[in-house]
């Protein structure tokens, strides 16, 4: 399974020109598991790239899915899925949808190669390790954000029986009713995902999209066993703030919802927030970064390296 796909992959590696300054890490990661035993320990699948608190919004459309974001360091990724015929398909819009790119093609095989070469068994190991995607940080989860885009009642289910490799070879963090024990892969429903289909639900491996804004209202309910990150559009917040700075009650704002999902030891995220020009996107991610967000969406992750 492995050396299939990561021929394929290189294959679209070497198309992806945009994507030059990253390829070396990549083919790194993709030419792994077909490196001989002297050349390299066997956890280095990965080997020096530091993983950054940064969200690869709209993964699949990159050259190489999920291995672009994780050879750039982002701890995080989201798959669009949409139920079809009883397959979950990977793609932004319906249109984009093939036979090919599906959520178990494009994240839960390549994550379950990944991790079982960051998980090697030798006379050196005793009992079954379980490291991260990062080598320079094995305790490191990988978020891996499913966006529902078809009815989440009907979907929810399949993405939970999809999961199942993973699953089965102990990779997902969980939650067993009062406990939450980090894994490998933190799994995030959003979009359609229904709470009623997480809340209330244990043991349980798979987590929901808290909504930031009313975390200490609406939804002052929702835990971290439930929502281990909650998310907002940052321009439904704040606007366009094309000056790349925050004005005081802005400013107050973010400090207010940081402070409220720190408090319930739920991580914050901020998606849609403005990627051009990059001084004012390198700008805003510097004001996240300082008021401590923990997860700052991108569209570029080129642009991680330049941070
Ligand atoms: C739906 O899935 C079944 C079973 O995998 C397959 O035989 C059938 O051809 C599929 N139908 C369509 C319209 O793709
Ligand atoms: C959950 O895990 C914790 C820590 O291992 C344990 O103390 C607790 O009894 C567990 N709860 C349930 C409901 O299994
Ligand atoms: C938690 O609050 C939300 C929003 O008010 C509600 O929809 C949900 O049913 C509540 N969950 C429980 C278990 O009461
Ligand atoms: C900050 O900007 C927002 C949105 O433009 C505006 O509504 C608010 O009045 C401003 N606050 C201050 C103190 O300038
Ligand atoms: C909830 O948090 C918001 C900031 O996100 C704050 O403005 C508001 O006063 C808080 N409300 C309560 C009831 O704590």
């Amino acid at each position: 399974m492995w050396s299939s796909f990561a021929v394929a992959s290189l294959a679209a590696v070497a198309a992806a020109q945009s994507d030059m300054a990253l390829s070396t890490q990549m083919q790194h990661i993709l030419a792994g598991a077909g490196q001989g035993p002297l050349n390299t320990y066997p956890t280095s699948l990965t080997q020096g790239i530091i993983p950054k608190g940064f969200h690869s919004h709209n993964d699949y459309w990159r050259p190489v899915p999920l291995y672009s974001a994780l050879s750039a360091g982002a701890i995080s990724v989201e798959a669009d899925v949409w139920l079809y015929n009883g397959t979950l398909h990977v793609g932004h819009e319906r249109s984009a949808l093939t036979n090919e790119r599906t959520f178990a093609s494009l994240y839960v095989d390549p994550l379950l190669s990944i991790l079982k070469h960051q998980n090697p068994k030798s006379e050196f190991v005793t009992g079954a390790t379980k490291n991260g995607v990062f080598d320079t940080s094995s305790g490191q989860t990988l978020y891996l954000f499913v966006d529902l885009k078809t009815d989440g009642a009907a979907t929810w289910p399949v993405v939970i029986e999809a999961l199942k490799p993973l699953r089965d070879a102990g990779y997902l963090s969980t939650y067993n009713g009062s406990v939450f024990t980090s894994g490998p892969v933190t799994v995030v429903g959003t979009g359609n995902t229904p709470l009623n289909l997480v809340q209330g639900v244990a043991p349980r491996d798979y987590f929901w999209d808290g909504p930031l804004v009313t975390l200490n209202t609406t939804f002052s309910n929702i835990t971290s066993g439930v929502s281990p990150i909650a998310s907002v559009d940052f321009a439904v917040v704040f606007g366009e703030v094309p000056s790349g700075t925050l004005n005081s009650t802005q400013q107050q704002t973010l400090t207010e919802q940081v402070a409220v999902a720190h408090s319930k030891g739920i991580k914050v995220r901020y998606w849609d927030q403005p990627g051009w020009p990059v001084s004012t996107r390198n700008a805003i991610w510097r004001v996240l970064a300082n008021a401590g967000v923990d997860l700052i969406n991108i569209d570029d992750v080129a642009a991680i390296a330049n941070f």
